[in-house]
């Protein structure tokens, strides 16, 4: 009885060890040395990062896996919410990105794909001088309702971190608003109030907590209007 219990045991093991086995094969690229994420001190990261001589040509072959959803000239899918990536500040983009990498971002649909087996930790700051670089294509805005609350809001409330004209803070990792496509804009603030982007600036979030969804569409709306100026 006992031996046999220790023979199921044994037989149940090896079948997991062999789905691991299989499994972990399948659709992984063999992860180079360079290509490990050095996320175990993400802030560290960002801060060697924003100071990295960064390379834009290197940046735009490894953004070449990131067209499917940010497209080939970093403007994003407005209809779906993806965001437009060009022109964003250098430091936001790195922020965004090593937090995703670090788990400090929920993005589930991106972090397979700027995991650190698939972009090097360097490529981080490559893929962001390039994405700066690029023109800012025009973006989707919103329907044009309540665009007077909208403005109070954001003048009140926002516009002390995001800038007056949006064009946001690089030295303090504040994004770029202006230019940005209106869903995204509306969904990343909800998401900001309802505590589920994570990374969200505390502050901000505390600002956040009484807004209404029209609100934050009125708010959205305005931000997506702001002249972009460089
Ligand atoms: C499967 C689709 C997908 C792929 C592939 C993808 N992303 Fe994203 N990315 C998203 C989505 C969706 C968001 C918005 C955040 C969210 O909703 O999770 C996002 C957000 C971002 C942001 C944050 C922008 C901001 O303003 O805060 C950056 C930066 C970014 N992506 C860079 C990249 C880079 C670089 C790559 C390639 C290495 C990449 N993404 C690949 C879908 C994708
Ligand atoms: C205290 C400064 C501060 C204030 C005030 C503030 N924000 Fe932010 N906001 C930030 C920072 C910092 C981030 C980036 C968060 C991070 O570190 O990932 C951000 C991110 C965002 C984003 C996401 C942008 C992107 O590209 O992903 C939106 C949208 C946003 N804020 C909207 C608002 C709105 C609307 C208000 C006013 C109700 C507001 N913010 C007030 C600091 C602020």
């Amino acid at each position: 009885m006992k031996s046999s219990l220790i023979a199921l045991a044994l037989a149940c093991l090896s079948a997991v060890s062999a789905f691991a086995a299989e499994s972990g094969a399948a659709p992984q690229a063999p992860a180079s040395p360079a290509k490990v994420a050095l996320t175990a001190n993400p802030d560290a990261e960002i801060a060697r990062l924003v100071k990295y001589k960064a390379d834009a040509v290197k940046g735009q072959e490894a953004y070449t896996i990131c067209r499917g959803c940010h497209k080939a000239d970093a403007s994003g899918k407005p209809e779906a919410g993806y965001p437009q990536l060009a022109g964003q500040h250098v430091s936001v983009l790195i922020k965004q990105m090593v937090d995703v990498r670090a788990g400090r971002r929920a993005s589930p649909k991106m972090h397979p794909f700027i995991e650190g087996d698939v972009v090097a930790t360097e490529e981080v700051a490559d893929i962001a001088a390039y994405l700066n670089s690029l023109p800012i294509p025009a973006n989707v805005q919103g329907e044009g309702e309540m665009l007077e609350h909208g403005e109070k809001l954001y003048t009140r409330q926002c516009a002390s971190c995001h800038g007056k004209n949006g064009e946001g803070d690089a030295k303090k990792f504040i994004p770029r608003v202006a230019g940005q496509h209106y869903l995204y804009l509306y969904r990343q603030t909800l998401e900001s109030r309802d505590h589920g982007r994570n990374n969200s600036n505390a502050k901000m979030v505390k600002l956040l907590q009484p807004y209404s969804e029209a609100d934050i569409h009125a708010v959205s709306d305005y931000m997506s209007r702001l002249p972009v100026k460089r």
